[in-house]
């Protein structure tokens, strides 16, 4: 039998960065993030094969293997057939473009389904974000806000699509793998940023502050907290030991044209992952001009652009 879903990546703007419970793989923060509808994962579930598998965009992924084998487990219980996971990307994967969010969140949804199992939304969201934290919030549409709530995480969307339609140009400033992968990264910042504490401390405020601007649509001050948080967020991983500095100079140069188009009265701020790209959040009259600016920046190897999007589905 055959179940596929569909997942999109999403990009925080309030970002996750350490845990409560490695364990469980509880975050330590609560996040908000953006659901972005033009990149999609498109997961295939086969069960009753000859082994487990994992193929994504047609390689063997074996990074993913025990997590996806894991929760297969708690699905279809120890004694399963197996199972082969064939994905598909329009986009790089495992290049701080949320790869991992769209994964886990589309095998969770084709998984439970090709189970039988029936899982309210909530259940799904905690079950992706038990494989990876940012994966939980793309279970829903638009701008999607985690909170934590005792032992587990209470996730929903907190703007539609619709009513604030924002575009993101992302610029791919470098496309290999990343060097550290984000799990493993910020358990090392936890353990020795002298940052991290006052990160954690802080969470509260940025989470409150951008709440407010989603709520009011208030470009300005989302843009000014997005930023804030996100050097915040860099600030915790370069102060780790051994420090994690995952920007390359066109991921710099970006962030500098971006707040340059913003001097020049453009609504646009950046926001960086856990690797080199540069996500350029704007109003959808101002993907020209943002697009135009990244791509004279030397360094950047292709620019992708998406609009909002909605929660992991199933599909035919
Ligand atoms: C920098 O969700 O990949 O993108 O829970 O260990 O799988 P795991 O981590 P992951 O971390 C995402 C970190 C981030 C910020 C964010 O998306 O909020």
């Amino acid at each position: 039998m055959r179940v596929s879903a569909r997942a999109h990546p999403n990009i925080a703007l309030v970002k996750y960065w350490g845990k409560r419970d490695s364990e469980r793989n509880l975050p330590a923060v609560g996040s908000i993030s953006i659901t972005l509808g033009d990149l999609w994962t498109d997961m295939h579930i086969d069960t009753d094969a000859r082994a487990d598998g994992l193929t994504v965009n047609g390689e063997q992924a074996e990074s993913m293997m025990p997590r996806m084998s894991a929760a297969l487990d708690q699905l279809f219980g120890t004694d399963r057939s197996r199972v082969s996971v064939t994905s598909e990307s329009n986009f790089p994967v495992a290049a701080g473009l949320a790869s991992s969010a769209a994964a886990f969140a589309s095998l969770v949804v084709a998984a439970t389904a090709a189970s039988g199992k029936e899982l309210s939304k909530d259940a799904l969201a905690n079950f992706a974000g038990s494989l990876s934290g940012s994966a939980a919030r793309s279970l829903y549409d638009g701008f999607v806000e985690l909170k934590n709530a005792g032992d587990r995480v209470a996730v929903r969307s907190i703007r539609d699509t619709e009513s604030w339609p924002l575009s993101v140009v992302i610029a791919i400033t470098a496309s290999g793998p990343k060097p550290v992968g984000s799990g493993e990264a910020m358990e090392i910042s936890r353990r020795t940023s002298p940052f991290y504490v006052r990160w954690v401390d802080e969470q509260g405020e940025d989470l409150a502050r951008a709440r407010d601007a989603i709520a009011a649509r208030d470009f300005p001050a989302l843009a000014e907290t997005a930023e804030h948080n996100c050097l915040k967020m860099h600030s915790v991983m370069w102060s780790s030991r051994p420090p994690m500095v995952y920007w390359n100079a066109a991921t710099l140069d970006c962030m500098h044209a971006v707040r340059r188009l913003r001097a020049d009265g453009v609504n646009v701020f950046f926001t960086i992952d856990a690797g080199p790209q540069v996500k350029a959040v704007c109003s959808p009259e101002d993907v020209d001009r943002v697009r135009d600016a990244l791509s004279k920046v030397e360094g950047v190897e292709d620019i992708m652009t998406s609009g909002l999007g909605s929660g992991a589905h199933l599909i035919e």
